[in-house]
């Protein structure tokens, strides 16, 4: 696969991405034809589903027609980066859930993006067919018009839409820093909670990401690498002035039996934990299953510690909230 962008490290330090980049007009003939002929088999697809009549074929789900939010006075945005030093720690379980409990509180007020480029599993984690993904919503004609924007989006029953990952890891790693972080600003016009799941570390997505978040939420597994891997990653954050106004701590898979404490984490990583997530094979099973754990309204540990993780989020529910970070105790 041929990688035509540079790294954002060089010389062991880590450059900013220039922003601000909109795709130029030499593209924009190529993508008005690929949209029409996207519609053009969109709508054969269509037809073909109304003519099959299959008694057996689920309802589908028409969502309504998405409104733009506009400047509407009071109405804050929130666009959180949900990141992590390492992989495999729980960020497209947390991102999810989040999509899921947030669309509860504010209905089709949510837009869920697949940041991990190349590997992105959004879609599985949400039992979704996405007839568009990322690079889709980045071609010129989507960058440059909010309305074929909204037409990519792929919407889910529980009220909230999604940007997807493309299938082709080639594909996926088309998408440039610059091309996200547009995508990030125009979404934030339509929708009250833009969530983004990222690839491990700080590669050029990511940091778009966090550049553009309001909202950190960085996820840490119970584990001295892990540990060891945030800290660094909030110094590097800190260092180049890319950490978001609002950081959350997210320590997953808590348990008694690894040999850690959440004191040992905190002392690691040098700010406090605010979430703990316990182990629980509730989670791998809904990983699974591709019904995010918020979705299914079963009561649990883990779903619990997901709710309280939402409900940092919930403009109502911060006024009562007194101290941003407390301490957690793992049961
Ligand atoms: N608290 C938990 N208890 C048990 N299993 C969990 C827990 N959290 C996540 N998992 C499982 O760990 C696996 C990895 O989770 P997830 O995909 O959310 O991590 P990730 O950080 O997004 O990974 P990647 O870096 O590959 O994108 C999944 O199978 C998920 O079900
Ligand atoms: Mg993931």
């Amino acid at each position: 696969m041929s990688r035509p962008r540079l790294s954002p490290w060089r010389n062991g330090v880590l450059e900013r991405p220039e922003r601000d980049t909109v795709p130029g007009d030499a593209d924009l003939d190529a993508d008005l034809e690929a949209l029409a002929a996207a519609e053009m088999e969109d709508d054969a697809a269509t037809d073909n589903r109304e003519t099959a009549d299959d008694p057996c074929a689920p309802p589908t789900f028409v969502p309504p027609p998405i409104d733009t939010l506009g400047e509407v006075a009071g109405i804050p945005r929130q666009i959180i980066a949900v990141v992590a030093a390492k992989g495999g720690v729980g960020k497209t379980t947390v991102a999810t859930n989040l999509a899921v409990g947030l669309a509860k509180q504010a209905p089709l007020s949510v837009v869920l993006v697949d940041a991990d480029v190349q590997f992105g599993d959004v879609a599985t984690a949400l039992s979704l067919t996405p007839g568009h993904s990322l690079p889709d919503a980045v071609t010129a004609v989507a960058a440059n018009d909010s309305m074929v924007l909204k037409a990519y989006l792929t919407p889910h029953s529980g009220g909230y839409y999604t940007v997807c990952g493309s299938d082709s890891p080639a594909d996926g790693d088309r998408v440039t820093g610059e091309q996200l972080s547009h995508l990030i600003r125009q979404l934030a016009e339509i929708f009250r909670f833009v969530i983004i799941d990222t690839a491990p570390g700080l590669g050029e997505h990511a940091l778009a990401a966090l550049e553009s978040a309001t909202d950190a939420v960085f996820v840490c597994g119970m584990s001295v690498p892990s540990a060891r891997g945030l800290r660094k990653e909030l110094a590097v954050l800190t260092g180049i002035g890319l950490m978001p106004q609002s950081r959350h701590v997210v320590l997953n898979f808590a348990d008694r039996v690894s040999g850690l404490s959440v004191r040992d984490i905190e002392a690691t990583i040098g700010v406090p934990v605010d979430i703990a997530v316990p182990r629980s094979s509730v989670v791998t099973l809904s990983t699974n299953r591709g019904i995010p754990l918020l979705q299914d309204g079963n009561r649990n540990p883990a779903s619990a510690a997901l709710t309280e993780l939402v409900r940092r989020f919930d403009p109502s529910a911060s006024l009562k909230r007194g101290r941003l970070h407390r301490r957690v105790v793992v049961a």
